[in-house]
C-alpha cells in the first residue's frame, strides 16, 4: 500500500503520516528531511548567513552553477531514511530547504530514492510518504492521497508551542511570517509546486487534534 500526504508547513501532515504508518504497520518517510539534509550541507559548504529574501550572499551562491552541481552530488549521495535532528529543524534550515527544494536538479536527484523507498519499504507492507509533491510527482499511483492544511495563525501557534518545548526563543509572529513565506515559495515555484489534487482527500486540521485527524484519515481509508 502507498499513501501520499501533502500539505502546508506545520499543518500536521507529518504527525498524521507517522501515526498512519504505525496504525497500518507501514514504513514512514518524511521527504522534507531530504531537502533539509541538502540545505544543511549547503550551509556547511557555503556561507553562514541567510535572510528572508533572495539577495543574501548564500542564496545567490546557491544559484551559481558550480554550487548546484555540488548540491546535486550531495543529494545523490543521501542514504534514506535521514535521521531527524534539531540541526535539521532550525529556522535557518527551514528557509534554506525551501530554496534548495526549488532547484530542479535537486528534486530530480531525489525522485528515485523516494520511489524506491515506497516500492520496497522495509516492512514490505507499505509506505506512507509526506511532503509537497508526493501525490503529484513521486507517487501519482498512490492508493490514497491526502492534503492537509490549517489556518496560518493556527499552524504558527502549534510551531511556537513545539519550539518552546525545545527552549528556542522564536517569536510567534516571526514563525507566522516564515510559514507564509515558505508556503508561497512551495506553492508558486515552477517545478512540482504544492497543490491540492482533485484525487486527494482534503483535511482542514485547524480545529482538530492529532487523534481526530488520524480518525478521519482512517475512516477514509477503510471506506
Ligand atoms: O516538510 P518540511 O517543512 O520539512 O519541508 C522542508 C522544505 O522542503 C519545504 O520548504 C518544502 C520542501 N519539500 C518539497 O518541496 N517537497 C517535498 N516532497 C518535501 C519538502
Amino acid at each position: 500500500m502507498k499513501i501520499a500526504i501533502d500539505g502546508t508547513a506545520a499543518s500536521g501532515k507529518g504527525t498524521l503520516a507517522k501515526r498512519l504508518a504505525e496504525c497500518l504497520g507501514c514504513d514512514y518517510l518524511d521527504t522534507g528531511l531530504l531537502y533539509r539534509a541538502v540545505a544543511l550541507e549547503a550551509l556547511r559548504y557555503g556561507l553562514s548567513s541567510l535572510d528572508d529574501n533572495f539577495n543574501d550572499p548564500l542564496t545567490k551562491k546557491l544559484f551559481e552553477k558550480s554550487t548546484r552541481i555540488e548540491l546535486t552530488t550531495i543529494a545523490l549521495g543521501l542514504a534514506l531514511p535521514i535521521a531527524d535532528s534539531p540541526d535539521l529543524r532550525s529556522q535557518k534550515i527551514s528557509s534554506l530547504a525551501a530554496i534548495v527544494a526549488s532547484l530542479p536538479e535537486i528534486r530530480q536527484a531525489l525522485i528515485e530514492k523516494q520511489r524506491n523507498f515506497a516500492n520496497s519499504p522495509p516492512s514490505k507492507k507499505g509506505a506512507v510518504l509526506d511532503g509537497r509533491d508526493i501525490g503529484s510527482v513521486i507517487l501519482p499511483e498512490a492508493d490514497f492521497k491526502f492534503f492537509i492544511d490549517a489556518k496560518p495563525e493556527i499552524r504558527a501557534k502549534r510551531r511556537f508551542a513545539e519550539f518552546k518545548d525545545t527552549n528556542s526563543n522564536q517569536k510567534q509572529e516571526t514563525i507566522l511570517k516564515d510559514l507564509i513565506e515558505r508556503d508561497k515559495r512551495d506553492s508558486t515555484r515552477q517545478i512540482a509546486p504544492l497543490k491540492l489534487l482533485t484525487d486527494a482527500f482534503f483535511i482542514d486540521s485547524s480545529s482538530l487534534n492529532a487523534d481526530e485527524v488520524l480518525q478521519i484519515a482512517l475512516n477514509y481509508i477503510n471506506g
